[in-house]
């Protein structure tokens, strides 16, 4: 059930495809990250407007030097959270925490629905990155992962006390 709180645990398997998976996207994470974020925007041109990088912008939005280096730090941090999940326990990110990232995306005026579009803009990148190791047990792991990412930050979008 979508609503619930999820306390799902991310089993040892779920662990080995997304560690698989991240150590092989690795070393092209700009170039990904890149693909990733232009995929968000083809779905959802809106989702450009929430960016104040590319709101008042005249470049195309795949020019704008901006664009990669967010796309990378975006895209390693949800990764990294995925591959941290099970040995911590619980969603952590780097460099960050739940807390300002909650307040940032409530600042911004991030949707439910961009969280969908993004979940869903992730999983076909990772499936056109690494087509030989792509299977369902490995969309669920990353899908799984993502949703508790989502749902950690979710929780934390509120004004900043
Ligand atoms: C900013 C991560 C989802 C829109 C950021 C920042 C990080 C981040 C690290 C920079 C924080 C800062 O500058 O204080 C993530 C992660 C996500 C996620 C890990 C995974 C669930 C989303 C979604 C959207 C979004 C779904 C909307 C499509 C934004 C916006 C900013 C931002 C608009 C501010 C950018 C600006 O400076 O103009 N995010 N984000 N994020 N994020 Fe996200």
């Amino acid at each position: 059930n979508s609503g619930s709180f999820n306390v799902t645990a991310f089993t040892e398997e779920q662990e080995a495809l997304v560690v698989k998976s991240w150590n092989a996207m690795k070393k092209n994470s700009g170039e990904l990250a890149l693909k990733f974020f232009l995929r968000i925007f083809e779905i959802a041109p809106s989702a450009k407007k929430l960016f104040t990088f590319l709101k008042d912008s005249d470049i195309p939005v795949e020019q704008n030097p901006k664009l990669k280096p967010h796309a990378t730090t975006v895209f390693v941090m949800t990764c990294e959270s995925a591959v941290q999940l099970r040995k911590a326990g619980k969603v952590t990110v780097r460099e960050s925490n739940l807390k300002d990232l909650g307040a940032t995306h409530f600042k911004y005026g991030v949707l439910d629905e961009h969280f969908e579009v993004t979940k869903y803009a992730l999983l076909e990148t990772i499936k056109e990155a690494v087509p030989e190791m792509w299977s369902p047990e490995m969309k669920n792991s990353w899908a799984e992962a993502y949703d508790q990412l989502a749902a950690a930050i979710k929780t934390e979008m509120k004004p900043p006390s």
